[in-house]
Order: structure tokens, then C-alpha cells, then sequence
């Protein structure tokens, strides 16, 4: 007879953090909101941006780590105890959606992960400081089968972490990478604001155009950049948190995460935007920023290598943690409803998500699409049948006694409006509005 192992849990406060920052902070904060924030108004794009974060992100963080926690399962297998405790059936079903949508997140994060580590190479390389216009050497690439094998690279990395679990696999590998990530985020925080000319770009983030706010795309950008973020499907950071400990303080973890989170992406956006004013390149390159605008300033910049190499393993560091909880997500999922080992569900996982992935890396528009739908629509509405499930359909009540367990400061009665009500509410509302107006 063979005993159910006991399931791996993260072993330190720390460790917890670093693998939940890990998630948050990734392609969403280095690659996305600088170019954000700079289309939707600067500093009038913060104000709905922060209160998100900070109050819905904060509230659905909570949900999800003690939904899994509670459950000790990820999304399926937690939707579906959910449900049975109250009589209900077709939890698995409505815990499959996020863990469909992470999957579609994975695909196109493995082709992201693979220019980027094409970047890495090249730049260690020199190749391609001396690749002519940096828009051709990106052409080359994305759309173009030699992103395939990168991508496979991108897969090969991600499930060699992945095998090894949880406390061996996610948490040593984020204990190295996340204050490695720090450290290089401050060194070209610092080369890129004392660049001369860097104040325009200072300026180009954070003077605020307050009509901005009345746009409601503005809010529906925001909503859907803020959940992203912090890695809200109802899935990714419940999964995290069914491997937590009983004595682990949840609201703390949430608001670390947030904080760390959002620090890192208005750094990001420090490093990206002053150094393209800098050079007097156009910041309103969009998704291009990244991988065209930034290598012409590099191109420029005396030791441009350097601060290339520093700045794409930084780049590789946050992609790499966010996929190690994108894909661990699927492979709980995997293991939990059909009992394969962790390395069958690796490999599988592995197996579909690149195949997928081939299609979009040949078809630039078609990629551009689907990381569109995902983001700003298929993201937001997982957070919120999570938020459901947990806050209504458990109970609110329940919600709030399993948040508190271990934590030194537990939230009091206010707590329930803000998740029932507040959490629920407003991104159901912002999540019709931005199909109403059809925002990506
Ligand atoms: N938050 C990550 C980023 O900003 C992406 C990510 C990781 C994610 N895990 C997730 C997004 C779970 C949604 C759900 O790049």
C-alpha cells in the first residue's frame, strides 16, 4: 500500500514572500506598466492604479492564499470543496476556467521568456550592439520560427525548477533570483536617472493628465494591469497558498506582496522612461518599449553592454518567478485530478504549453490578440468567481476566521464589506466596462 504523501509546503516566512513576490512581479511590472502608465496618463493612471493594487489586490490576495490554505488544493480541487460544502456541484468545472486561462498565460509568458533570454544571450555576446536598427533585430525574431527555440529554452528552465516541488524547487530558486533582481533594479535605477536629459522622462511619467480619469478605458487598463500584477486569476496565488502552514500570517504576506510588487514596477518604469528621453527615442513605443526602444538605448549608451547584460538577466530573474507560479498552478491542477506524479504533470504541462505557443510565436497579430483577451478580460474574471466562491458561497464569515489563522494582526469586521461587496463588485463592474467599451 502507498501512503498519500504529505503535501510540500513552503518552509520559511521569507521563502513564502519571495516566491509570492516572484509570481507578482514579472513581465507585468518590467514589460507592461511602464508603457501603461506613460499612455494612460502618468500620474492620473496611479490613482486608480494604487487603489486597486492596494485595496482589491490586497483583499483578493488574502481570498486566495486562505481559499487554498483552507482547502489545501489548488483551484479545482478547492472551487469543488467549496461548492460540496454548501450542496452545490460543478466546482471542478468552474475551478478548471482560471487554471485554462493560466495555461493561455503560460503560453504566450514562454515566448515572452524566450526573447528575453535571447536578449540575455546576445547581450552577452554583443551580438547586438552591432546588429544595425535594433526594430529589425526584433523583427527578425518575434513572429519568426527562431523564437521557437528559444521558447523551448524558456520551457526547458521553467520545468527543471519545477520538478523539484515546492520548498527544493519554487522556494530556493526565488530566495536567489527575487534580491538578485533587487539589487540589479536599484544599479540601473541609478545609471538611468543620472543620465543627462533623464528629467523629461521623469516628467513624462509623473505629470499627471487628469483627463485621463474620465476615460473609462483608463479604469478598465488599470484594473486589469493591477490584477495581473499581483497574479489574481483564482488560481496562481491559491495554489500558493495551499502550501501554506497553518501558523502563517496571510494579510501580512498579501500587503508584502503588494508593496513589493508595486515598488518593483514603478522602479521599472524609473529605469525604462528617463533612459529613453534620455536618448530622445519615442516612449510611446507600446509593447515594442522593451525589446526595440530600450536596445537603441543601449546601442547608444557608453558601456551599453553592460547595463544590457544587468538588465535582461534582471528581465529573465522576474520572468522566470512569475512562470514558476503560472505553470505550477496547471501542474497542481494536473497532478490533484488526474494522480500523476509531479514529473508526468512537468512534462505534459511542458509538452501542451509549447505546442501551443508555436502558432502564436510564427503570428505576430495573432499573439498581440491573445495576450489582449487574456489580460484585460480573462484574468479579471477568474479573480472574481474566486472571490465569489470564497467570500459568498463559503461565507464571508468563514473567509475572515481562515484569513486570521496566524496572523499577528487580523483583520476585523471592516474586512467583509471590503471583500464581499467592495472586491467583488467592483471588478465585476469594471470587467463590463471595459467590455462595454472594448477595451485590447
Ligand atoms: N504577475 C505576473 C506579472 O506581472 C504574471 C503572473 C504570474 C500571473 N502568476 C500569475 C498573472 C497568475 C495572472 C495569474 O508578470
Amino acid at each position: 500500500m502507498t501512503q498519500p504523501k504529505a503535501r510540500d509546503t513552503f518552509t520559511t516566512r521569507w521563502g513564502f514572500i519571495l516566491a509570492c513576490a516572484g509570481s507578482a512581479v514579472g513581465l507585468g511590472n518590467l514589460w507592461m506598466f511602464p508603457w501603461r502608465l506613460g499612455e494612460y496618463g502618468g500620474a492620473a493612471f496611479l490613482i486608480p492604479y494604487l487603489f486597486f493594487v492596494y485595496i482589491l489586490g490586497t483583499t483578493g490576495l488574502m481570498g486566495e492564499f486562505a481559499f487554498g490554505r483552507w482547502a489545501g488544493k489548488g483551484a479545482v480541487g478547492a472551487y469543488d470543496k467549496a461548492m460540496r460544502e454548501r450542496g452545490l456541484g460543478f466546482g471542478r468545472l468552474l475551478g478548471a476556467y482560471p487554471v485554462l486561462v493560466l495555461l493561455g498565460v503560460l503560453v504566450f509568458y514562454l515566448i515572452v521568456t524566450g526573447w528575453v533570454l535571447r536578449y540575455f544571450v546576445s547581450s552577452l555576446t554583443g551580438a547586438f550592439l552591432d546588429a544595425g536598427p535594433s526594430e529589425s533585430y526584433f523583427t527578425q525574431l518575434s513572429g519568426q520560427p527562431e523564437s521557437i527555440g528559444w521558447q523551448f529554452l524558456a520551457v526547458i528552465i521553467t520545468g527543471g525548477i519545477l520538478v523539484f516541488g515546492i520548498s527544493k524547487g519554487i522556494e530556493r530558486a526565488t530566495k536567489v533570483m527575487m534580491p538578485l533582481l533587487l539589487g540589479l533594479l536599484l544599479i540601473l535605477l541609478i545609471r538611468s536617472v543620472t543620465l543627462p536629459g533623464s528629467m523629461a522622462g521623469i516628467r513624462y511619467l509623473f505629470v499627471p493628465d487628469w483627463s485621463y480619469l474620465l476615460k473609462p478605458i483608463t479604469w478598465g487598463m488599470a484594473l486589469g494591469q493591477a490584477f495581473f500584477s499581483v497574479s489574481l486569476t483564482g488560481a496562481g496565488m491559491l495554489v500558493y497558498g495551499s502550501y501554506l502552514k497553518k501558523d502563517f500570517d496571510i494579510p501580512n504576506a498579501a500587503l508584502s506582496t503588494v508593496t513589493l510588487d508595486t515598488g518593483m514596477a514603478i522602479m521599472a518604469a524609473l529605469i525604462i522612461m528617463p533612459a529613453t528621453f534620455a536618448y530622445g527615442i519615442d516612449p510611446a513605443a507600446g509593447p515594442a518599449l522593451l525589446f526595440i526602444t530600450l536596445v537603441s538605448v543601449f546601442q547608444n549608451m557608453p558601456g551599453g553592454q553592460f547595463v544590457a547584460i544587468l538588465f535582461f538577466l534582471g528581465v529573465l530573474f522576474a520572468a522566470v518567478s512569475s512562470l514558476l507560479a503560472i505553470k505550477e498552478a496547471v501542474v497542481e491542477a494536473a497532478m490533484d485530478q488526474f494522480s500523476w506524479s509531479r514529473r508526468t504533470s512537468v512534462l505534459l504541462t511542458a509538452v501542451v504549453a509549447f505546442l501551443c505557443g508555436i502558432p502564436l510565436a510564427v503570428n505576430q497579430n495573432a499573439f498581440d490578440r491573445f495576450v489582449d483577451i487574456i489580460t484585460v478580460y480573462l484574468v479579471p474574471v477568474g479573480a472574481a468567481i474566486a472571490g465569489i466562491l470564497f467570500f459568498w458561497v463559503l461565507g464571508i464569515k468563514t473567509a475572515r476566521a481562515e484569513v486570521n489563522i496566524g496572523s499577528e494582526k487580523p483583520v476585523g469586521p471592516w474586512w467583509e464589506p471590503v471583500a464581499k461587496y467592495l472586491f467583488v463588485g467592483v471588478a465585476l463592474a469594471i470587467i463590463g466596462l471595459s467590455m462595454a467599451f472594448r477595451i485590447g
